[in-house]
């Protein structure tokens, strides 16, 4: 059937070198974790870990770490094989449209901007807070309505998120390697916030704070309003807060700190060697913030007692909390300074998406032309900027970390299922890296990553539903006749028929 049409891995690698639409190749192993670590660590360990711990797990925060770790190193096994055998831009969207066929890819594209375009805007939300609470703590200065508002509408927006998302669109224009080289500054000075926290942090842990490690089911939260049931529970499993069901509702929430480590996949056509570099930089900086993730969270829920955490700052309010303030400001600054990689870094991988798609004409292929100057897609990047500067600027966006989790460990589900149809459809195909025990392991990665969704609320599931019928509105009114493969008698159609 048409909607199940694939686009051969060779036509994927030759649609690369098409005039007028070639990505510089200009990253290597380094460059791609430098990007992976810039956009993993952020809202998730600066924010998130208060919650996760102060409502759902305690100090066993650190094991929802670890579980959240494992299902997204299961589904690294799969980008990395992916990557490396078809080494084009798009990530997950380009992988199963070499396997699943295009409406899986469409799906699968349609799904990656609930991750990435929301993802930024999320972020960009909670940067513009952090910077004006450091404003306000540093130089005692408040913004005015009009300017920020942590819960905007039309007639108070919060400025603060659009305007850092315009500066960083700025900078994505001026080029890839310009991007890195500033990603990597700025990674450098988040590298070392973590570790001052990790050292000056260790001085104040006190091992009463650890008992008990994992509270029972029912035990004290550390904010008045419940968390929303998840799935499972909707569907009559009995799970509450803390306790071992717990450790998974907080696994499936801080989900969202991992989020990124696919994205490095996204650059594999800007990677000078993808084979050896995609899996290298992708599971470098999946192990470096892991590590990092779980004894963060171990010194926090070993200085503060988990019923006691903050759920906004919890890292600047540990330090805050044991008086030691100059340090908790120091951290401000750093998240400040942090959270702009992780923006730019998503919108960078929302680009490479919307351009691949772009260009095997799924949307029009006006927007896929790059400059040739600088090598980037202006145009893609200029839009995804506008368009999360706006949903940034008048959105209240507390529920949509659960939605970019969600949308993401779709995407993981899928990718892994592709993982084992390529094998079966195209086993001649060289794999600089191949993910060991296929099919039991991508069908491990598969069911681990549906799981972990079922522990996010109902309500996002139903949302995401929405979202993919729109999708496929949209697919059916245009990608489906518009599609170069649909076209397969054209000159560039660059078509295998299914
Ligand atoms: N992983 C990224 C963060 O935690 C998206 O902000």
């Amino acid at each position: 059937m048409g909607i199940f049409r694939t686009k051969s891995v060779e036509d994927a690698i030759a649609t690369t070198d098409e005039p007028g639409h070639r990505l510089k190749k200009s990253l290597g192993a380094w460059d791609l974790t430098v990007f992976g670590v810039g956009v993993i660590i952020g809202t998730g360990i600066f924010v998130l870990t208060g919650e996760a711990a102060g409502t759902r797990a305690g100090p066993a925060v650190a094991i929802s770490f670890v579980v959240s770790g494992i299902v997204c190193a299961l589904a690294a096994l799969c980008y990395a094989e992916f990557a490396s055998t078809v080494p084009v831009a798009g990530s997950a969207y380009t992988f199963s449209y070499a396997s699943l066929g295009e409406v899986v890819a469409w799906i699968i594209g349609w799904d990656l901007i609930l991750e990435l375009a929301l993802g930024a805007a999320t972020v960009a939300v909670g940067w513009s807070s952090y910077a004006a609470d450091l404003l306000d703590e540093t130089l005692g200065l408040e913004l005015p309505a009009w300017l920020y508002s942590s819960s905007p509408s039309f007639t108070s927006p919060n400025l603060i998120a659009a305007g850092v998302i315009v500066v960083l669109t700025l900078v994505l224009c001026v080029g890839t390697k310009a991007s890195a080289r500033v990603n990597a500054v700025i990674v450098g000075i988040k590298l070392l916030v973590v570790a001052f926290v990790i050292v000056a942090g260790l001085f104040y842990v006190k091992a009463s704070n650890y008992s008990p490690f994992i509270p029972p089911t029912g035990a004290p939260s550390a904010s008045s309003e419940p968390a929303d049931p998840a799935l499972w529970q909707d569907l009559g499993l009995p799970l509450g807060t803390f306790g071992v069901g717990g450790i998974l509702t907080a696994a499936a929430l801080v989900f969202f700190a991992f989020i990124g480590f696919d994205i490095v996949a996204t650059a594999a056509e800007e990677t000078k060697n993808p084979q050896r570099d995609m899996p290298r930089g992708i599971f470098g900086s999946l192990a470096i913030c892991t590590g990092l993730y779980v004894v963060v969270s171990l010194i926090i829920t070993g200085m503060v007692k988990y019923d006691r955490i903050s759920v906004e700052a919890p890292l600047a309010a540990a330090f805050r909390d044991v008086g030691a303030d100059l340090v908790a400001t120091l951290i401000s600054v750093g998240t400040v300074v942090g959270l702009l990689t992780v923006m730019m870094i998503l919108m960078l991988g929302q680009n490479r998406v919307l351009f691949a798609m772009s260009r095997d004409r799924l949307i029009p292929g006006w927007f896929s032309l790059v400059n040739d100057r600088t090598g980037v897609p202006v145009r893609i990047t200029a839009i995804t900027g506008a368009v999360v500067a706006v949903v940034a600027a008048f959105t209240p966006i507390s529920d949509l970390a659960e939605m970019v989790n969600i949308g993401t460990l779709f995407a993981f589900v899928l990718v892994s299922i592709g993982v084992i149809v390529l094998r079966r459809t195209r086993p001649d195909l060289p794999r600089a890296f191949r993910m060991p025990l296929v099919p039991v392991l991508p069908i491990i990665s598969a069911v681990a990553a549906f799981v972990l969704m079922g522990f996010l609320p109902g309500q996002s599931w139903v949302r995401l539903g929405v979202w993919m019928v729109i999708g496929l509105v949209v697919y059916l009114a245009y990608g489906y006749r518009k599609s170069r493969l649909a076209a397969p008698a054209r000159e560039d159609a660059g078509s295998s028929p299914s």
